[in-house]
């Protein structure tokens, strides 16, 4: 697919999130696959003038490449509402859940989406008490890319109960996510918007070099092998697509969203979980999505314009007369 008509985009990203570095790679990325197919490119590094500053560039279309707080949690979403621009990726009452990894619990849940259980925990009493048996994961529910996740286990690297001074997210976020660890294998699978719905591409297996699939393996070349598609069992495979869709449609996701799994394969299909869905997916060439897309025959200047014209199909049908 290409876009007919050539756009003017301002590409949004960086900002001040902890994953400021991979959204400029994301929003690179894309600013340079969509100059190489002939629209018109603004590049905007988020900063606290972002407002005048997409009101300045006057673009067609806001091709949102932020990922974490505050490109991903609805906060520019409302803002570009109010400005009237179209924009990519999912609206605001979307990513509010979503970036909320308790609060996407409680929307998918009850759709037969299959979640570990969680609970909010206070970081100040972990010293005092095992919130869940260990092994145990704890993290924030709002930060991406492995950022403050502390896996508890059985031998208590931290102490048991966690120690008063051993480093981990406690210490920087008063209230944490604990969820059961679910053993097994990291698996991921992207949705992608196409003009007659939404699809999900492909599974990929995640297999980090160093055991922990953390910041560090996400984004050092080589750390961890992505395996796309996952050699995976049929039954498994279908389940995670199936998955990945219902999330996208539940949430009410747009353009693109990512679902991550863990998969504990002695246990079956009893054993695939659903950690969280990303509205913001990382976006550089070399991203899980691109490579999913290319698997399905998607260049990635392509996807970039799938996503495009997702957003102008989604301003168009939802724009009334007068509005704005
Ligand atoms: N309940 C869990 N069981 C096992 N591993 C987990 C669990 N929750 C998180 N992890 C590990 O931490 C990584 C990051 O967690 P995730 O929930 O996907 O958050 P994010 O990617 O936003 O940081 C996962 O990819 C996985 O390796
Ligand atoms: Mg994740």
């Amino acid at each position: 697919m290409t876009l007919e008509r050539k756009l003017h985009v301002a590409v949004l990203m960086g900002g001040w999130a902890n994953e400021r570095p991979v959204s400029l790679m994301s929003g690179e990325g894309v600013a340079n696959a969509l100059e190489g197919r002939g629209h018109k490119v603004t590049r905007i590094d988020m900063d606290r003038q972002v407002a005048a500053r997409i009101a300045e560039a006057a673009p067609d279309v806001v091709f949102n490449a932020l990922h974490g707080v505050p490109g991903e949690d609805g906060s520019v979403q409302g803002m570009l509402d109010l400005m009237g621009v179209p924009y990519t990726h999912s609206g605001l009452a979307t990513s509010v859940v979503a970036i909320d990894k308790q609060l996407t619990k409680q929307a998918l849940v009850p759709h037969g989406v299959p979640m570990p259980g969680g609970r909010i925990v206070k970081s100040a009493d972990l010293h005092l008490r095992d919130p869940l048996p260990r092994p145990y994961v704890l993290k924030p529910v709002n930060e991406g890319s492995s950022v403050g996740v502390a896996i508890v286990t059985e031998d208590g690297n931290y102490g048991n109960p966690i120690a008063h001074d051993a480093k981990g997210p406690w210490q920087d976020f008063s209230e944490l996510l604990a969820e059961p660890f679910i053993k097994g294998r990291e698996m991921t699978a992207a949705v992608v918007d196409f003009e007659d719905g939404p699809r999900a591409l492909a599974v990929t297996e995640l297999k980090p070099k160093s055991g922990f699939y953390d910041f560090d393996a996400k984004y050092t070349d080589g750390m961890t092998d992505h395996i796309c598609p996952a050699q995976i069992p049929a039954n498994i495979e279908k389940l995670c697509l199936e998955i990945a869709s219902k999330a996208h449609e539940v949430l009410g996701c747009r353009g693109t969203s990512r679902t991550d799994f863990r998969w504990d394969e002695e246990q079956g299909e009893d054993g695939l979980f659903v950690l969280e869905t990303n509205t913001q997916p990382g976006m550089t060439p070399l991203s899980l999505v691109p490579e999913q897309a290319k698997h399905a025959g998607i260049e990635y200047g392509e996807l970039c314009e799938m996503i495009l014209a997702s957003a102008l199909r989604y301003h168009d049908q939802n724009t009334k007369a007068g509005d704005g």
